[in-house]
């Protein structure tokens, strides 16, 4: 049998270095573990507009259909600010969510212990918060039509449409019950069903997904009351499943409960593939941070917990998902910080391949 493929698309700015201490992370598995992988790389974002005038090749999309995964850096630089909205760096990145038609998006909010001081919130309200946010990611308000500003009368008038079919719902909650059924079996689902009809729409469906998994014990909870309950009390939540515009606003909100954007990554799973595995893209929630580029300063631990959740999700490697993970958590008990995470005593400032040093040797 073939080895898994992964696709790395490193793209700008601190994309390709904190990208390289993850393909030695993936090395690594390789030696050690005996884990190996099929690795490509390729142009996106800016890196791409440069070299093709697109910021994304139709042979690079073609490749990302044909992997296991995806792994992204970032993309984006002021350098682009010019261009024309259609070959904006960020249009690679789009483009590469809707033809892999991404519709779960798993955003993690999860707090190490040694960071719970860098938290908004309490130190006991934080300390072991592990939640997993998914955010339908390819319908909704951001898609529906009619949308567009308009002429009424002698003023205009700014449109979008909040809109949702059953089949949507249905997929992105049965994605958050599968995560349900391997974490805590708990889900919190968060729609607006009290002034929406596709919030009333939304429960509905979940709650006849429900059905199939009478495991999970499912909650609702409107999204105003979760923004509350999120900075309340956020060790409530296990899963949480919600829409693209509320699961935007909530997973920022629960992201920065645990501190810095250096530490957040995600997955975007899809359907399917013939061989059983999610269509699947694993990035860092952070930008490409151009006012850090080049200076060693950027923090790769999003971009390889985003690997360890590729580990999990797409290669079925549970255990050493855990693994990496086990050995960030102890990197950071150690008091190894980059730059972003600064600020305490007793703490050792290393810079990005520092990092990646630190992280292969726990
Ligand atoms: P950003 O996430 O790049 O940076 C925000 C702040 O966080 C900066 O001060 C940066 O230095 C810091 N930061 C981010 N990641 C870090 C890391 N790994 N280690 C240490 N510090 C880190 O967001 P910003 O500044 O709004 O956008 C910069 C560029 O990135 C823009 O072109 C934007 O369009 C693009 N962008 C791309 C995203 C993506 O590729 N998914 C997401 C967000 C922004
Ligand atoms: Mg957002």
């Amino acid at each position: 049998m073939s080895n898994p493929s992964i696709l790395i698309l490193p793209g700008d700015g601190i994309g390709p270095e904190v990208m390289t201490q993850v393909t030695r992370i993936i090395d690594w598995y390789g030696n050690k573990r005996d884990l190996k992988f099929d690795v490509s790389t390729d142009l996106v974002g800016g890196a791409a507009y440069d070299a093709h005038g697109v910021p994304l090749h139709d042979d690079t999309m073609a490749k990302a259909m044909n992997v296991d995964a995806v792994l992204l850096g970032a993309v984006g630089s002021p350098k682009y600010d010019d261009l024309d909205f259609s070959v904006k760096p960020e249009r690679g990145l789009l483009r590469l969510r809707k033809e892999m038609d991404l519709f779960s998006n798993l955003r993690p909010a999860q707090c190490f212990d040694a960071l719970a001081d860098f938290s908004s919130l309490k130190k006991e309200l934080v300390a072991g918060l592990d939640i997993m946010i998914v955010r339908e990611l390819t319908s909704g308000v951001y898609f529906g039509e009619p949308r567009g500003i308009f002429n009424e009368g002698n003023e205009r008038v700014g449109i979008n449409t909040q809109r949702y079919t059953e089949s949507e719902i249905e997929r992105v909650a049965r994605s958050a019950f599968e995560l349900a059924m391997v974490r805590s079996k708990k889900l919190c689902s968060m729609e607006k069903a009290n002034v929406m009809e596709s919030g009333i729409l939304w429960r509905e469906v979940v709650t006849r997904v429900h059905a199939d998994y009478p495991e999970v014990e499912l909650s609702h909870m409107y999204a105003d009351n979760g923004a509350m309950q999120l900075v309340r009390a956020p060790k409530q939540f296990d899963v949480i499943v919600t829409d693209n515009l509320f699961g935007d606003i909530l997973s920022d909100c629960a992201a920065m409960l645990t501190g810095s954007l250096g530490m957040l990554p995600s997955a975007s799973l899809g359907a399917p593939m013939d061989n059983g595995r999610p269509r699947a893209m694993y990035e860092p929630v952070h930008g490409s941070a151009p006012d850090i580029t080049g200076q060693a300063k950027a923090n790769p631990i999003a971009c390889i917990l985003s690997f360890a959740m590729a580990l999990r999700y797409s290669f079925n490697e549970g255990a050493e998902a855990t693994r990496l993970e086990t050995a960030i958590e102890a990197v950071l008990a150690e008091g190894v910080r980059t730059a972003d995470l600064l600020g305490e005593e007793g703490v050792t400032p290393v810079t990005t391949s520092g990092m990646g040093d630190a992280i292969l040797a726990a």
